[in-house]
């Protein structure tokens, strides 16, 4: 277990190379296994949680090279995967577990998904429920943790009505119903990511978007191709705070992913008066993506984050937590309560670490309220285990006085390995 000192910067200056999106990279890398022929993807995610869906994938029988930022997947069709040998290890990586539990619940062999104590914590009902719907037999500890023991089989396409607004949910429904006959159909309430939705059309499946849902036709000839991955913005989401945060920073993020049902983070920073400038943004494989310019100095409002937002940047409350102390009115979160379910309870760490650097915030069921214009004090940090939350310090720490330690730091490889050396090379 690492520890991590970060002292206050003077400034932030320079490009920051970010991994590939690690949403994407495991659907991409999944599809690419159920395909037709080769598969390449460039950028891919160097993240533990992206190794883990390439690790479960070669224990299918899929043969996966990985040549530094390049992944190339020979694609074993529909009906191609192996019954592993021993357990599917998914580590801390939920939409590794969930996702597969989609794919597994198809094959014609059991499969026991498993991952560490956090993961074993998450909640997998919501995937076990459809799934069973659909004809797969699957056990969990209590019905409802890890191990997930599938047994899989024959599948029927089914109506499916979203309980929690979930894209790893959706994702699992969707790839479950690449195998069962007939038309599946996700309704989904409140929006979430759709780069399932994008990815599948890419590799070529009949998937028709309506409004509110999405409709699969099963047992489609998926086609394997060559896909270039956007960066992604919920690792630049860091850079975007420090670099509005700390005096005089300009920071420039290239190619970073711009997906607008994932890029409410920057709707919200433009509305609360951030200067960030989008550039050269374009489409490539169904993704959009774009460069990133920040620069400090401007003054920022702060406000409510809650409601229809919230899934669109779930994954960017921790790094926004550490932005509302700095803000003119601070900032509320509410109906977040999923992020008490996510590698941490994310608004308990939030609330102890942010207490610890001498900010003010109350906690909620589902969210917090923190206190504008706090000075941060360099304090002992905790990761709890938690990629966001260890970022989140180290960003907090650039603004904080003196030194920021963060506990148990090295979890940042979960999303982003080298992030505190990225961090410490645009310091100054
Ligand atoms: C993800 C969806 C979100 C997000 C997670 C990745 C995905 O989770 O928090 O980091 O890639 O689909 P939920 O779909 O469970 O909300």
């Amino acid at each position: 277990m690492t520890e991590q000192t970060v002292r206050a910067a003077r400034t932030l200056q320079g490009s920051v190379s970010l991994p590939g999106d690690k949403s994407i990279s495991h659907r991409l890398a999944i599809l690419g296994a159920l395909a037709e022929g080769e598969t390449e993807l460039r950028n891919f995610s160097s993240s533990r949680d992206c190794a883990s869906t390439l690790d479960c994938l070669e224990r299918l029988g899929v043969t996966v090279q990985r040549d530094a930022a390049t992944v190339r997947l020979r694609g074993v069709g529909l009906r191609g995967l192996r019954s592993p040998r021993g357990e599917l290890d998914a580590g801390n990586s939920g939409s590794t577990m969930r996702m597969l539990a989609g794919v597994l619940a198809g094959q014609p062999f059991e499969s026991v998904l498993v991952g560490d104590a956090s993961l074993s914590r998450r909640p997998m009902r919501r995937v076990i429920e459809p799934l069973r719907e659909m004809g797969a037999r699957i056990e969990a500890r209590e019905g409802e943790y890890a191990p997930l023991r599938i047994y899989g089989g024959r599948l029927e396409a089914i109506r499916y009505r979203l309980p929690v607004p979930s894209a790893q949910v959706k994702t699992a429904v969707l790839l479950a119903a690449l195998f069962a006959p007939g038309t599946t159909t996700v309704e989904e309430l409140v929006a979430t990511r759709d780069h399932t939705e994008i990815a599948l059309r890419e590799f070529g499946a009949p998937l028709i978007r309506n409004r509110r849902s999405v409709e699969l036709e099963g047992q489609p000839r998926l086609e394997g191709k060559r896909f270039l991955i956007p960066c992604d913005l919920s690792a630049a989401v860091f850079f975007l705070v420090g670099g509005l945060l700390v005096a005089d920073s300009n920071l420039v993020l290239p190619n970073v992913g711009l997906n607008p049902t994932r890029s409410a983070v920057l709707d919200f920073l433009l509305g609360v008066g951030a200067r960030i400038r989008i550039l050269g943004v374009e489409e490539i494989n169904g993704e959009l993506m774009g460069e990133l310019h920040v620069a400090a100095g401007q003054r920022l409002r702060g406000g409510t984050l809650a409601r229809a937002q919230v899934p669109r940047l779930i994954d960017e409350l921790p790094a926004l937590a550490v932005l509302g102390t700095q803000t003119e009115e601070g900032l509320r979160i509410r109906d977040a309560a999923e992020l008490r379910v996510k590698e941490s309870d994310r608004i308990g760490a939030l609330a102890e670490n942010l207490r610890r650097l001498g900010a003010r915030v109350t906690e909620y069921p589902d969210g917090l309220d923190i206190a504008g214009q706090q000075k941060l004090r360099g304090a002992v940090t905790d990761s709890f285990g938690d990629h966001r939350i260890a970022m989140a310090m180290g960003v907090a720490g650039l603004i904080a006085e003196g030194e920021t330690i963060i506990r148990n730091a090295d979890c940042v490889d979960i999303s982003f390995p080298g992030f505190f050396d990225v961090l410490a090379r645009v310091s100054e």
